[in-house]
């Protein structure tokens, strides 16, 4: 079983385990369970246009017509979700036991208890890791009738005579001390005498005579009998004498009566005192007490497994492996799920177009339309827009996106498209869901094209129409009213006698001289001429005067321009006036 998959099932197993563990158990170690839910999920979801469209032509009448706005209904649907909680189980070397996490040792401890993982403390008299032999010190085996072979008195291991050694004495057997320049358990340290030798056991500094301190490292004041030397005290790394006691008192991380000694892995503190509570394989600082976990753990004591997606030192990197992988902490490897295989769990173990566990089935994922054929059951992973078995049916109308979920809104005549949800407006609108006309002076698909009016009221901007102003005539409004008609579209025809012109933009009339009124029908009243029949006729013998230039109708007898002189009236003049 590769240690993946051995490693998930332990974490089932812990599962199992994890009944109501109380997370302020020391020794309760957290790990992220994943998980699907079912959840209902609100979202926005457009859902009309107020006011509903009343304006059949907006643009005709902008003053009139509300602008649209597009509101939305909050709906719900249910979402499927993997999510991740945290779940507390005991600590590795540790099992449940009536809801505490307490120490497993491998080997039942028969005459003594497990005090910690793989430990047992034995009752008096019983030896060996599992307390299982009752050999008196010296001898070992079965029969407790080997003798150890170990220098020095010390003793051996009952169950395989292995030599333990004190402080001092050189391992395996025990012979001799040290070798020069070495001391302490298993002769592991190397003296620190400034190359004077040490104690094996302690690492006491053996100064010559010119040198004294803890290191021999304060020099000697030559006298006439000798070297005269100041008192100084045998502690190491900081450690404070205690006449009364003839030992040093160590700093923390230190210990050995002249506190030579670091602690041993595991321990921390005064005198090396305190047990390192660090899990997971976490290092306890021997100064501090505190942990450095493994890669992959954090938290106080390296309780905790690093939060889904992060692993390696201090949670510090982030996990790459495809959805659906797992990702381990301690390493970011992924464990791929089953049909998958890659450093991320891209690649499907079947070759393209086929699935099963022997990869012998064909998928039947429509092969434009579909992201993925799973490579176990054959499930098609559709592309935003489509759907169905096959992902070969495109979005039912008004929804789009993955599992077309989304619902479009697309007014006016506008198509979602079913893979974005954008809209594609029809002529003459736009925005996100086609709710606006087009900008002034454009008109068409995407407003793309520019209005080509002259003497508009406005233009269309479905097709770019124009709407003329008065008196111009329908097409691009460059083109004015004919004569005799005016008005919106030209529409209206004028209303004017004795061939007045007509205004185009309002019709009305402007009379010729000699005429009056709204449409020009009534002559000027009698003694007055002229345009807007403004002048007076100036005559003084005469029936009036001709409306038009003012010419005077003289009476008969009288002549000239204003018809003042006495005289005959000649015939020509007569017939004109009349
Ligand atoms: C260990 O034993 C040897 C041989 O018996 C002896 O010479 C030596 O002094 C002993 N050393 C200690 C530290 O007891
Ligand atoms: C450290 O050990 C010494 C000697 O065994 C003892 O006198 C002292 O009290 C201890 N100090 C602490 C802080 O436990
Ligand atoms: C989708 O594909 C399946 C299998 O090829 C076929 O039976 C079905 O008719 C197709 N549906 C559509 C809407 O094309
Ligand atoms: C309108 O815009 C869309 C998106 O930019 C584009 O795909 C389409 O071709 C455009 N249509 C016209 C007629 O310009
Ligand atoms: C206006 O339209 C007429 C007829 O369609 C065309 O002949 C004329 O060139 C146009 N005028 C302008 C200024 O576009
Ligand atoms: C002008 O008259 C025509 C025909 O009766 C009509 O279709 C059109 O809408 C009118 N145009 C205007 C601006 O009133």
């Amino acid at each position: 079983m590769p240690p993946a998959l051995r490693a998930l099932l332990l974490l089932g197993l812990g599962l199992r385990l994890a009944g109501a563990l109380n997370p302020s158990d020391p020794n309760t170690c957290s790990f992220w369970e994943s998980f699907t839910t079912t959840t209902k999920e609100s979202h926005s979801r457009p859902f009309g246009l107020l006011p509903s469209e009343p304006c059949d032509r907006p643009w005709e009448s902008p003053h009139t017509c509300p602008r649209p706005t597009v509101v939305y209904r909050t709906v719900y649907r249910q979402v499927v979700k993997t999510d991740h909680r945290k779940r507390l189980q005991c600590c590795r070397g540790f099992y449940e036991s009536s809801g505490i996490c307490v120490p497993l040792c491998d080997q039942e401890c028969v005459h003594g208890r497990c005090v910690a993982p793989n430990q047992c403390q034995c009752v008096q008299n019983w030896r060996g890791d599992d307390c299982s032999s009752g050999c008196a010190p010296g001898v070992w085996g079965p029969q407790c009738d080997k003798p150890c072979h170990c220098g020095n008195g010390s003793s051996c291991d009952p169950k395989s005579g292995a030599c333990s050694c004190p402080p001092g004495l050189q391992p395996p057997r025990c012979l001799e001390p040290c070798s020069p320049g070495h001391y302490g358990p298993a002769c592991q340290f190397h003296c620190l005498c400034h190359g004077a030798p040490c104690d094996p056991q302690t690492g006491a500094c053996f100064c010559p005579p010119e040198r004294t301190g803890a290191s021999c490292e304060i020099p000697c004041v030559r006298g006439t009998v000798g070297f005269f030397c100041p008192s100084t005290y045998p502690c190491h790394n900081g450690g404070v004498f205690q006449a009364s006691q003839g030992s040093c008192s160590c700093p923390h991380g230190w210990m050995g009566i002249i506190c030579s000694l670091p602690c041993l892995e595991g321990f921390h503190g005064p005198n090396c005192s305190q047990e390192c509570r660090c899990h997971n394989g976490g290092l306890c600082d021997r100064f501090t007490g505190q942990c450095r976990c493994a890669p992959g753990y954090t938290g106080d004591r390296c309780r905790e497994e690093c939060p889904v997606g992060r692993f390696g030192q201090d949670c510090a990197e982030t996990c790459d492996c495809a959805p659906g992988a797992r990702c381990f902490p301690a390493n970011g490897a992924c464990l791929c799920e089953h049909g998958f295989t890659g450093d991320r769990c891209t690649e499907r173990l079947c070759p393209d177009g086929r699935y099963g566990l022997s990869c012998q089935e064909p998928c039947t994922c429509d092969p434009e339309h579909s992201l993925s054929c799973h490579p176990m059951s054959g499930e098609c992973a559709c592309l935003p827009g489509w759907a169905g078995l096959h992902c070969n049916e495109s979005c039912p109308q008004d929804t789009h996106g993955p599992g077309c979920q989304e619902h479009c809104l697309c007014l006016h005549g506008g198509v979602c498209q079913p893979d974005s949800g954008r809209c594609r407006c029809a002529p003459g609108y736009t925005g996100p869901h086609c709710a606006s006309l087009c900008p002034p002076d454009t008109y068409g698909v995407n407003c793309s094209a520019r209005c080509s009016c002259h003497n508009a009221l406005a233009c269309s901007p479905i097709d770019g129409a124009c709407v003329c102003k008065e008196g111009w005539q329908p097409g691009n409004c460059s083109v004015p009213c004919l004569p005799g008609t005016w008005g919106f579209g030209c529409n209206a025809s004028c209303q004017c006698a004795h061939e007045a012109a007509c205004s185009p933009q309002t019709g009305a009339c402007t009379c010729t001289p000699g005429w009056q009124g709204a449409h020009c029908q009534l002559p000027c009243p009698k003694g007055q001429f002229g345009e807007g029949c403004a002048s007076r006729c100036d005559c003084d013998h005469a029936d009036g005067c001709d409306p038009v230039h003012g010419r005077c109708r003289c009476q008969a007898g009288w002549t000239g321009e204003h018809s003042r002189c006495p005289g005959p009236r000649p015939t020509a003049e007569l017939e004109d006036a009349s």
